[in-house]
């Protein structure tokens, strides 16, 4: 179907280029009014005529309305909004055509007050040649400046724009009207592509639409003013509505498009919004992931038709035919393996656009998406958007049965509408209630991690102690550590004694009055950056303590500063062990003990509290080991309290590091558990291969640690690439094993990859092999051995947990009593 739809419309799309290209556009009709002015003014360098002395003066009809005038008009204001023309009674503009066909029609609303007409209170509705346009119209408050356009075709000689105030003391205004012929194939019949949950079938009906400007976007570029347009439109950028910033990267070009005939013309957009555009970002993923760009944009709900023009210009492709991209528009595919190649005359940066007519649904927004199409080689994933311009079809049936019939709907509308408001808030107040009792603890973090901890004196900690206040959990009050002692055991943040830094701040060696060995992780003095980070640590930490998680001694937050306290981990961090320090190469059972206690925090945070905790940055320098090498994860700044029942997600902004980043993550946006196991499985290469996530020196296969390590585990060639010091040394079973496990963690979709448990299991089980040379499977045999994450019996997955929850319980006493001594000291004092 949809290859049929191509092969139909590509043709079209190509014959459409009638308007020479070469020379800026004159339309043959072209009236430009300064309403209720004596004097012509200008505005973008076109001369608005006075609507009092327009030649051949019959244009204005209206025997009830005045000429006002803004006495004290804001500077920078032009000229032309400094009158404006108040209907008080029916009024009309007529003017003779001489051309039928396509034309733009723009209204110019910049309310003053004057002349005890304060214009904001204005309420009218507006027709054109018996089109009714606006229906009771009234300026959104606030509202400075306004420009309502459309484009509508004229099949008459005369047009008639009729003004009718709403109401018994109502009005109606307009400062100032454009009225000019749009070139001849602004708005063709053919090629336009109806969307629907039906598929895409051609929609020949446009022309003969009244179609409303509802937005218009230079995407990638900046605000184009009437100056930089031939047919003196307003194009904004598109940041404000890219959903997800961190998907699109701006593209320019500093070449004039190459306009064609068979593509879009200056007319349908000017060069400079060709020039520009967002790609797809893969800066922090691999090349072969795959994920939308997507827009969203404000329109009427509920089933309203809209035409959807999108300006495409290939200004990222080293050469033609390799861009192949599908275009989505609320959810539905729109236009599959598009190829602008094929619709231009085979050369590159040449300008097109496509039609779609879309109805709006119920969400409010006009969702749109570009992203890679299956067409597409591996390693050249792109998608691109340069442009797009959303028209609303305006309902012009005469306003009168349009009032009766309108008002029954609002009526039963209303009715329904209550109702179903209703029953949403009950069922709100009922899921809300229930994840309240069933997980208390999931408040803590949420509404502590975006509450501003007060930095001057007083006492919001009150407020994140009531917030915090479930039984059993650590009170963090008692935590709290004067500045004084933490400045006497930094000596007052000695430079010498600097272990580390980060986004956060400094990391300081430190040793308190008991002589309890500590790091000092101090935040800028004065910065309120890393806030929400200094929070949620403290949050998290507060309440966990377990052998493989590096837990919090205390805090301070005197004088300004934000300060965390860390029981020290000697060895520092794991990346320090494999790679680029110089540090003694760790064998293979070391390497494999710190996974697995890495796994063993990671899973605890998982799943050790009613509501799971994600940890979202999980690294190698975020694993920290002890002087006996015992792993621990460390630096909760950016862990999230998991998603709440019947919710399956969390969705949040991107935060993480590059090359860790879970793909689907970026896709989706969506937190889950598993991004912290795509993550983990990042870090498995890692300690197997000794090398970094991302290496930019390397060679663009090389580059990214998971792509290219999953494709040696692919052709069955992991040993290829193991570090070198350890490589005699692995079992081939256990590097079997390891592999696949590490592979499952990076698999593309969440829901493919293992539990943290899972993940556990399996590294242990690479070290029993590793240490009996012997398979002990439950089923027996080589095979079971393949299987990663089917092999398990339930059974001993349990015993695992079991095990994991006692380690928790003896650490979770050490700590405690390392907080209590803690404690006496401070008390002691
Ligand atoms: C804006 O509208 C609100 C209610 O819709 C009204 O209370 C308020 O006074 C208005 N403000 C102005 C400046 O007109
Ligand atoms: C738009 O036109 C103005 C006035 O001619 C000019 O200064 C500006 O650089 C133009 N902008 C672009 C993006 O070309
Ligand atoms: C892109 O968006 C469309 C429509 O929402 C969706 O069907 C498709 O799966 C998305 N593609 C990717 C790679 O996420």
């Amino acid at each position: 179907m949809a290859t049929q739809l191509l092969i139909v419309f590509v043709p079209s799309i190509l014959l459409f280029c009638i308007v020479p290209f070469s020379f800026s556009f004159t339309p043959l009709d072209n009236h430009l009014l300064s309403c209720g002015s004596h004097t012509n003014a200008s505005l973008f360098n076109r001369v608005f005529a006075a609507d009092s002395t327009e030649p051949g003066s019959d244009s204005l009809a209206a025997e009830e309305s005045v000429s006002v005038t803004n006495r004290n008009p804001p500077a920078n204001s032009p000229v032309l909004y400094h009158t404006a023309r108040v209907f008080t009674g029916v009024g009309s503009y007529r003017f003779d055509m001489k051309r039928n066909g396509t034309h733009f029609v723009r209204f110019h609303f910049s309310p003053f007050s004057a002349q005890a007409f304060d214009l904001k209170s204005a309420k009218f509705s507006v027709s054109v040649n018996g089109n009714s346009l606006l229906r009771e119209f009234q300026l959104r408050n606030g509202s400075s400046s306004m420009i309502k356009e459309y484009v509508l075709k004229i099949e008459s000689n005369l047009l008639e724009i009729v003004f009718t105030p709403v109401g018994d003391s109502g009005f109606g205004f307009v400062n100032a009207l454009e009225v000019f012929t749009a070139p001849g194939d602004f708005i063709i019949d053919y090629g336009a592509r109806l969307v629907s949950s039906s598929g895409v079938e051609e929609y020949r009906n446009l022309s003969s639409q009244v179609l409303e400007t509802v937005h218009r976007i230079n995407v990638g570029g900046l605000k184009l003013t009437p100056f930089n347009d031939t047919l003196w439109r307003t194009w904004i950028p598109d940041d404000d509505y890219l959903v997800f910033k961190e998907a699109a990267k701006r593209a320019s070009s500093t070449h004039t498009p190459n306009y064609q005939k068979g593509g879009a013309s200056q007319e349908i957009a000017p060069a400079n919004v060709y020039m520009t555009a967002q790609e797809m970002n893969r800066e922090n993923l691999s090349l072969t992931s795959r994920f939308n760009i997507t827009w969203k944009f404000p329109v009427a709900s509920g089933g309203v038709r809209h035409l959807v023009r999108l300006h495409f210009c290939d200004i990222v492709s080293p050469a033609l035919n390799l861009l192949y991209f599908d275009v989505y528009i609320n959810g539905y595919s729109a236009y599959k393996d598009l190829d602008l190649s094929s619709l231009t005359i085979h050369m590159l940066a040449s300008p097109v656009y496509v039609d779609f007519v879309v109805d709006s649904d119920d969400s409010g927004d006009m969702e749109i998406s570009v992203g890679p199409s299956d067409l597409s080689s591996s390693m050249r994933m792109n998608a691109l958007l340069n442009g797009a311009e959303i028209m609303k079809m305006v309902n012009v049936m005469d306003s009168h049965t349009v009032h009766r019939r309108e008002k029954l709907w609002v009526l039963v509308g209303s009715i329904v509408g209550g109702v179903v408001i209703l029953l949403l808030a009950i069922v709100a107040v009922l899921v809300a209630f229930k994840c309240r009792k069933r997980k208390p603890k999931q408040r803590t973090v949420e509404s502590v991690g975006w509450t501003p901890l007060r930095m001057f004196g007083g006492s919001s900690l009150s407020r994140m102690s009531e917030a915090h206040a479930s039984p059993g959990s650590h009170g963090y009050l008692g935590l709290k550590i004067p500045f004084a002692e933490i400045q006497s055991a930094t000596n007052n943040f000695d430079r010498s004694l600097i272990i580390g830094s980060g986004g956060f701040g400094m990391v300081f060696k430190a040793v308190l009055k008991d002589n309890v060995k500590v790091a000092v992780k101090r935040g800028m003095p004065g910065s309120r950056q890393g806030l929400p980070e200094f929070q949620t640590e403290i949050t998290v930490l507060s309440k966990i303590r377990h052998r493989h998680l590096v837990s919090l001694v205390g805090y301070c937050e005197e004088n300004c500063e934000m300060i965390l306290v860390y029981e020290y981990m000697e060895k520092g961090p794991l990346k320090r062990h494999l790679y680029g320090s110089g540090h003694p190469p760790l064998s293979w059972r070391q390497r494999l003990e710190i996974c697995i206690g890495a796994a063993r925090g990671l899973h605890y945070l998982h799943t050790g509290f009613a509501q799971g905790i994600i940890h979202r940055d999980i690294k190698s320098t975020n694993i920290l080991l002890d002087e006996n090498y015992v792993a621990k994860v460390a630096d909760f700044g950016l862990s999230r309290s998991g998603p709440c029942i019947n919710e399956t997600h969390v969705s949040t902004g991107v935060k993480g590091s590059f090359g860790y980043l879970d793909p689907e993550y970026f896709r989706r946006q969506q937190l889950t558990d598993k991004s912290d196991v795509y993550s983990f499985g990042v870090v498995l290469f890692e300690v197997l291969c000794a090398r970094p996530a991302v290496d930019p020196q390397l060679t663009r296969e090389q580059v990214n640690l998971a792509e290219w390590a999953l494709e040696w585990q692919k052709k069955g060639m992991l040993e290829q690439i193991v570090d070198p010091h350890i490589v005699g040394e692995i079992k081939p079973d256990s590097l079997k094993k390891f592999g696949e496990t590490a592979e499952k963690c990076l698999a593309d979709y969440g829901v493919d990859r293992p539990t943290m448990g899972d993940v556990l299991w399996n590294l242990e089980y690479v070290l029993q092999i590793q240490e009996s040379g012997q398979l002990r499977e439950p089923n027996n045999g080589n095979e079971a051995a393949v299987n990663v994450t089917t092999s398990f019996v339930p059974g001993t997955r349990s015993n695992n947990v079991r095990r994991d929850r006692d380690y928790e319980n003896t650490s979770s006493d050490i700590s405690t009593s390392q907080v209590f001594s803690q404690l006496m000291t401070n008390e002691g004092r």
